[in-house]
């Protein structure tokens, strides 16, 4: 499908997906939004694909919620504009594939919304994270005031939320909001180094792993390992179980097979 505000390129089963979108900084309104959501629905039917990696061109991740298109809703669309946003993060943190978040630039508001939404996050040393949704008048609106406190905890996530600061890759990565910073120019080439770890894994065990992972941020823990039993039992039953400990006995690599 062809996209105006994104384009999306796949290489050795790793889906590059870039917001193109850069005299907006990127900027997420609801064309945008509904691209996103397009292009993920497209590739989760793909199965040449095992790993999605997301970016934005140009100096910006993603700066946010389109300020413009808010500024011109009435005060009583609140709802329903959040709610579009929301559903395209959870869209995004409950999508089959591991999706890595390659923040290049301003991750703002909703840009670091959907940073979060992912399940790994790598920064450029040039990235910027932010929450400053208050300046405007309002508060984070796709998921951060969830999301953000369950990656940094609630004294970080109020610090960040109540006084708008930015913050540099390095203060992320010291307080857990990313896993790792890179140079810019070796940002792409090392989330494609991660993703191609993750695409040599059984492919059954990423997934039922991602799931069982977002349901302990949500359940109890006597819930979260009921929860762990059944995905170990789905993993246990698979191919990919057979495969990977055959190949390790027999000292080979293993050849799980694709989804
Ligand atoms: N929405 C719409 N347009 C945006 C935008 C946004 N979030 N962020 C930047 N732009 C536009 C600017 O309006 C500007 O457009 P023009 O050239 O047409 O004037 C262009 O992108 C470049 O931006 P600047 O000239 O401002 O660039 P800068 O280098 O001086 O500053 C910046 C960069 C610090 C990121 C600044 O653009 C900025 O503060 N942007 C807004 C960040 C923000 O508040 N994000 C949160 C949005 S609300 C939200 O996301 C709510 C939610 O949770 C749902």
């Amino acid at each position: 499908m062809a996209y105006e505000n994104i384009t999306c390129a796949v290489k050795d089963r790793t889906a590059l997906v870039t917001i193109t979108r850069e005299k907006a900084l990127n900027a997420l309104n609801t064309a945008v939004i509904g691209e996103i959501r397009a292009c993920f629905e497209e590739l989760a039917g793909r199965d040449d694909v095992g790993v999605v990696i997301f970016t934005g061109a140009g100096r910006a991740f993603i700066a946010g919620a389109d300020i413009a298109q808010m500024q011109a809703l009435p005060g009583s669309m609140g709802r329903e504009h959040t709610k579009v946003g929301q559903d395209l993060m959870d869209y995004i943190e409950n999508f089959p594939l591991p999706v890595i978040a390659a923040v290049n630039g301003f991750a703002l508001g909703g840009g670091c919304e959907l940073a979060m939404a992912c399940d790994i996050r790598i920064a450029s040393t040039k990235a910027k994270f932010g929450q400053p949704e208050v300046n405007l008048g309002i508060i984070p609106g796709f998921g951060g005031t969830q999301r953000l406190i369950r990656l940094v905890g609630k004294g970080r996530a109020k610090y960040m939320i109540m006084t708008a600061e930015m913050i540099d890759a390095q203060e992320a990565l010291r307080i857990g909001l990313v896993e790792k910073v890179v140079e810019p120019e070796q940002l792409l080439e090392e989330a494609a180094r991660v993703a191609g770890l993750i695409n040599a894994k059984a492919p059954t065990a990423i997934r039922v792993a991602k799931c069982a992972i977002n349901v302990a941020a949500n359940v109890d823990l006597k819930s979260g390992i009921a929860y762990e039993r059944e995905g170990f039992h789905t993993t246990f039953q698979s191919q990919d179980r057979v495969e990977g400990m055959s190949a390790f006995l027999e000292k080979r690599e293993a050849a799980f097979q694709n989804r």
